[in-house]
């Protein structure tokens, strides 16, 4: 195909000119290819998926009712844009209810379309050309990405077992600590599992301040917490002052699709982003607003969809234990983040998680997301589709069958 008139229009941040002739293929992609060719290679051969990132249920069902009454009234058919006190007001309760913090509704609370666009926007706030958002890696890239949108660098902090999965804050040079601007983090974080220490909340806030950065916490998974209550970054003496905490309706409250999340914390940050996103969306359907409010308002959603993933968790654990894994209970998340394996016995040797995973796929239909950002994991979600419990002792017990026969050479 000839390239059209405006090839070379696109903006560079998009590959410029070579926009759409890189013929590289991204790690989610493959996962998808080697996972088509699995079934269709061996029908026989029944799917074993670990790599699902979304929950395998539905809004509960006193959800579902309360947006099937909303969506009916004229009330709720307009624009939402920066969103209703409902909402604002429902998300104060519970972040007062489940972590002692407590907000004022109208300023210090706003609702996004689900949390990612949050991030998107957050950089705009504050990036000019040449500041620095510090991330940790691996992480959910999109600040990142907007961030060097705008012209802005990222500098990578690397969760590593050597120091506990926590980004070392002390580890930055002094020149691209004087640019930086945000420091993106998220607990219990996506993919390690790693829940945050209060010890480690305080020693970001002082570090915040003592460097003029903002802190962004990403709390995505923040009420799939398995060693500790779930916390708030906010409930941090200080927090309030150095930053914002985003939250989602996605993982804790079985609302992926719903497009609900909110961001909260300083009033000033929280007013900023609401500029951005006025001038970026109108809001989120209200009728999706109030059933998303309803669900807030009602703590067992949260406790049974943790409690859910906690007995799922403890039993792929045990199951990739007996297989040779180095694993241990994570600490939150539906993500299980383990040592991949480095071969198999008098078989192939794998030189990065993702060559083991695309075995996995290939030769076993065991589907697994490879993270090589910083040292080589496999990541084992959860949230793999069975109907109960004897469903997913099913699946454990193919799983142990098949790894067990492979021999992982670790
Ligand atoms: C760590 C993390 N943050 C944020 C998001 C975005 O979630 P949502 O846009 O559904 O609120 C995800 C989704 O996968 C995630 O894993």
């Amino acid at each position: 195909m000839s390239d059209p008139y405006f090839q070379k229009l696109f903006a560079e941040r998009i590959g410029g000119a070579n926009y759409g002739k890189d013929d590289a293929i991204y790690k989610f992609e493959k996962i998808k290819r080697a996972k088509r060719k699995a079934l269709a290679d061996h029908p026989e051969r029944g799917l074993l998926d670990f790599g699902i990132g979304e929950n395998d249920e539905m809004a509960p069902e006193s959800v579902r009712r309360v947006m099937d009454a909303e969506i009916d009234k004229p009330e709720n058919r307009g624009y939402a844009d920066n969103g209703v006190a409902d909402f604002k007001e429902a998300a104060a309760r519970f972040m007062r209810r489940e972590f002692g913090v407590a907000l004022d509704a109208a300023s210090q609370v706003n609702h996004c379309i689900g949390s990612k666009p949050a991030y998107a926007m957050l950089p705009a706030c504050f990036i000019n050309p040449g500041d620095v958002t510090l991330m940790t890696t691996p992480g959910y890239p999109v600040a990142g990405t907007h961030t060097r949108y705008y012209g802005g660098e990222v500098h990578n902090l690397p969760l590593t077992k050597e120091n506990d999965f926590l980004p070392d804050l002390d580890s930055i040079p002094a020149d691209v600590l004087g640019r930086a601007k945000l420091l993106v983090l998220c607990f219990p974080n996506s993919p390690t599992g790693k829940t945050a220490t209060s010890e480690f909340y305080a020693k970001a806030v002082a570090f915040a301040k003592a460097n003029d950065i903002v802190i962004v916490n990403d709390a995505a998974h923040a009420m799939i917490s398995f060693d500790q209550e779930p916390t708030s970054f906010l409930s941090t003496p200080g927090a309030m002052d150095v930053g914002v905490e985003v939250h989602s309706m996605s993982k804790g409250f079985d609302m992926i699709g719903w497009r609900m999340g909110w961001v909260c914390g300083h009033e000033r940050i929280v007013s900023a982003f609401a500029d951005v996103k006025d001038n970026s969306d109108s809001g989120q359907f209200i009728a999706v607003q109030k059933a998303a409010a309803a669900a807030l308002d009602d703590p067992e959603i949260p406790r049974q969809i943790r409690e859910k993933y906690r007995r799922r968790m403890e039993k792929l654990v045990d199951t990739l234990q007996q297989c040779g894994f180095e694993c241990e209970m994570p600490g939150g998340t539906y993500f299980l983040y383990t040592p991949s394996p480095k071969g198999v016995e008098g078989g192939p040797t794998f030189d990065s998680a993702e060559a083991a995973s695309q075995f996995l796929i290939t030769e076993h239909s065991i589907c697994t997301v490879p993270w090589d950002d910083a040292g080589a994991f496999l990541r084992f979600s959860v949230t793999y589709v069975a109907a109960d419990e004897p469903a997913e002792d099913a699946i454990m017990a193919e799983t142990a069958e098949r790894l067990s026969d492979l021999q992982l050479v670790f």
